[in-house]
């Protein structure tokens, strides 16, 4: 496996097919000699044009350059409601762990409503001794907290459960999953304002969309993390995701993260709403379904390269991915380029955060070869992501949502990167 020469000694293959140390490129110069800078001349550069006349004025709002436009969301509508559907991250061109505010995921039910701040209201009222009514500047004058967390649909990957392997970008396997720092209040202060009744166990959370989508959810992670956010990204919400407010509930599928939140009832049993009984439910193998699959489970996907990416020839690339877990920090991420045969760590990039995608890192050298690009994260809890064999032959051809197994990119000797079932 220990491949030496006179100008690479330091750099050791850690696993098959051209895995090198996580550190590698921290700890090796001579790593990046063999890398991507175009040879430099010894005189000055030339001046480019846009040195040679002044540069645009001042902006009040800024946008991206325009070399950037091509960034973009991919949407999916299900006519005839026109408005529901789903919006994808564009993962492969990204880096970090933070979503941009305007390319974070986004699932509508029956599009985004227009709501005026100054009229929105929050109602939390059953079984509490005090009905309580909240506007957005009462509810920003409470104690704010901030996070930094991911959210994903349930329903990310599904497209993995088909038998055939689609051809497909991490964006369109993998897009509802985003990561924000969200601003908001603790929804266990507001409750203990309205005083909480002693048979009361769950809540029922309500929005102002035109679907009025509702979700039950226990009392107890209501209590434990969950906040009325009203900044994502240190600005006010996007309409897209949920202005002026809406509730966040840290590694639970994000549907239940209700946008738009208008009510939040306290109750003693779930209310079984439409949205989580017609969708968001889990059918089982013999027919059964089960209702309240909450967290999301432990999960990781190359996102460079990634699926519909093409090499830029043999040499040095740095692998480049994200992770999470609702169950709290990624311990490890073990990439593998063989299939799964061989696997070696991943540097984790900090910070690595609770319920936050965390991003992961590790050069390769392609020698041109056929290869088959794998992540695979364990959690704090010891969690593994699971092969995609595993999770079928547990859960059976039928299910949709929480798809979280092992994500393979088979790279051709031509240097294709696409979308297998290894
Ligand atoms: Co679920």
């Amino acid at each position: 496996m220990k491949q030496k020469d006179s100008s690479q000694n330091e750099i050791q293959e850690v696993a098959g097919n051209g895995l090198l140390h996580r550190r590698a490129f921290l700890r090796s110069g001579t790593l990046l000699a063999g890398g991507a800078f175009l040879t430099a001349k010894a005189a000055p550069p030339e001046i480019d044009p846009w040195s040679q006349v002044p540069g645009a004025p001042l902006q009040t709002y800024g946008n991206r350059s325009e070399f950037e436009a091509d960034v973009l969301r991919t949407t999916g509508s299900r006519p005839p409601a026109l408005g529901a559907g789903s919006s994808r991250t564009p993962l492969s061109s990204l880096e970090g762990i933070i979503t941009p505010s305007a390319l974070h995921f986004e699932r509508h039910h029956n599009g985004i409503p227009a709501i005026d701040p100054a009229e929105h209201r929050l109602l939390i009222h059953g079984l509490v001794d005090r009905p309580l009514i909240f506007d957005l500047e009462a509810l920003s004058r409470y104690p704010l907290v901030s996070r930094i967390q991911f959210l994903e649909c349930s329903g990310n990957s599904a497209a993995l459960n088909a038998p055939q392997p689609a051809r497909a970008t991490a964006q369109g396997i993998h897009g509802l999953v985003s990561c924000s720092e969200w601003t908001g209040v603790p929804l266990s202060i507001l409750l203990d304002e309205a005083g909480i009744q002693p048979e009361a166990s769950w809540i029922l959370a309500e929005g102002a969309d035109a679907a009025m989508m509702s979700r039950s959810v226990p009392l107890s992670k209501i209590m434990d993390d969950a906040i009325v956010a009203i900044y994502q990204n240190g600005e006010r919400l996007r309409p897209g995701n949920g202005y002026p407010m809406r509730l966040f509930l840290p590694g639970w599928e994000g549907n239940m993260s209700v946008k738009w939140l208008r009510r939040i009832k306290v109750t003693d049993a779930p209310t079984m709403t439409r949205d989580e009984t017609s969708k968001y439910s889990d059918l089982q193998a013999d027919g059964s379904s089960r209702l309240f699959t909450f967290p999301m489970e432990v999960k990781s996907v190359i996102t460079s390269p990634s699926g519909e990416q093409t090499m830029q020839g043999p040499g040095l690339y740095q692998i480049s991915g994200i992770a999470w877990t609702g169950a709290g920090r990624i311990r490890r991420v073990e990439v593998s380029a063989d299939g799964g045969n061989t696997w070696a760590e991943a540097e984790l990039s900090d910070p690595v955060l609770p319920k936050a995608l965390t991003r992961f890192r590790m050069p390769w050298r392609w020698n041109g070869g056929p290869a088959v690009l794998q992540s695979r994260a364990i959690d704090e809890t010891g969690a593994v992501q699971p092969s995609r064999d595993t999770l079928m032959n547990e859960r059976g051809p039928q299910a949709i949502y929480h798809y979280h197994a092992i994500q393979s990119w088979q790279v051709s000797d031509s240097g294709e990167v696409y979308n297998v079932y290894a």
